[in-house]
């Protein structure tokens, strides 16, 4: 039931603080400050090299897993979408594992990939939330994510919630193979517990402003999403999220491509979202939504305090998040991302629940 909310996707929104919390206390022991042994037979200490498959959303939240394995367990990580994975024939050593991620579990071009791998003797992991689905009974471990159902067909807190297991599962591997500190590991758990009460308050505090910007964003037909690193992660979920449910046409960029050719699209007609909080990326984004307002776009800039203060520029809106850790930013941020498009939809009268030609299950190829 929808409770007091307009809409399956808003309680679910509304649900995310609720989600991560109880899918990190899952993987963490936050007396003992660390991750819990969880994966095996995957043995992250001896594998060299991790392939991750997955559709949408899932695929998504696979890409900022990406980073973090990278990042904090020196782990390879290959990545692709389920339906280009299946066919693209890679070699495969029994030295790696594979990682599959589905909200439910029954994806058929994830479900193909698993057992593609599976066949080349990897060992397989799934990121699910149907724990009785097809993807966790053929995996050697899953991975559930602890969202509860999700009825509206556009991903929200199962999104989060697998951004919270890779966080668990970046910790666990960068453990395994030595690269964190015991010091490092604690403080990533630390600010994973502050998380939930983080997104909560976001919730709250930036809905009014988002509600107001999705106005003026429903006027346009075609939205461009800036970003680098895990913000250019958060900018394709963007795009996806505002074209899924609001029809609005909206693509994501790596905002260092910008020059490469999508500037040229740039005029007054062109909203652009710049999703920047002041973290190591910052100043290079900075330059390119200065790039943005030279060429007269109209930039909706998501940042964080400390980004909000660090930049002069004249922007349509500036949407200042609190100062977070970098490890969690990419939960927090999940949030503005998520309203805007909600709210642009709300306020088209588009089925928010039931977008078009969408189904929330994709069992067909
Ligand atoms: C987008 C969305 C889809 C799904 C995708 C994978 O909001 O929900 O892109 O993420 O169809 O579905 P699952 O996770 O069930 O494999």
């Amino acid at each position: 039931e929808k409770g007091n909310h307009r809409h399956f996707m808003e309680k679910e929104i509304y649900e995310q603080p609720e989600a991560i919390s109880h899918t990190f206390a899952h993987y963490m022991d936050f007396v003992a400050k660390t991750v819990r042994p969880v994966a095996q037979p995957i043995d992250f200490a001896s594998i060299d090299g991790l392939k991750i498959a997955a559709c949408g959303t899932a695929f998504l939240a696979g890409h900022i897993g990406k980073t973090w394995f990278e990042r904090y367990a020196r782990l390879p990580v290959e990545i692709d979408i389920a339906s280009e994975f299946r066919y693209r024939e890679m070699p495969m050593t029994d030295r790696e594992a594979a990682l599959f991620i589905s909200q439910s579990g029954e994806t058929a071009d994830t479900l193909a990939s698993l057992r593609y791998c599976k066949e080349n003797g990897l060992k397989i992991g799934a990121i699910v939330n149907v724990q009785e689905s097809t993807i966790a009974r053929e995996a050697d471990v899953v991975f559930p994510t602890l969202a509860g159902p999700e009825i509206g067909v556009a991903s929200t807190k199962a999104f989060t919630s697998q951004l919270a297991v890779f966080a668990s599962l970046a910790i666990l591997a960068g453990r395994a193979r030595n690269t964190l500190t015991l010091e490092q590991e604690s403080e990533m758990i630390q600010a994973a517990t502050h998380a939930p009460r983080i997104v909560g308050s976001v919730l709250h505090a930036i809905q009014p402003q988002l509600e107001e910007l999705s106005r003026e964003l429903s006027k346009y037909h075609n939205v461009l999403y800036l970003g680098r690193g895990t913000s250019y992660t958060l900018a394709m979920e963007g795009a996806l999220k505002l074209k899924e449910i609001s029809y609005i046409h909206a693509e994501a960029y790596a905002a260092g491509e910008l020059k490469h050719g999508p500037i040229a699209l740039i005029d007054e007609n062109m909203p652009v979202i710049v999703i920047a909080p002041h973290d190591r990326h910052f100043d290079k984004t900075m330059s390119n939504m200065q790039e943005v307002a030279a060429r007269g776009g109209k930039i909706i800039f998501i940042t964080d305090e400390a980004g909000a203060a660090a930049s002069s520029m004249k922007t349509l809106s500036t949407v200042a998040l609190p100062n977070v850790d970098e490890f969690i930013a990419p939960l927090v941020f999940s949030i503005p991302v998520q309203l805007l498009a909600y709210h642009t939809a709300v306020f088209m009268g588009t089925d928010v629940d039931q977008p078009r030609n969408l189904a929330k299950s994709v069992t067909v190829e």
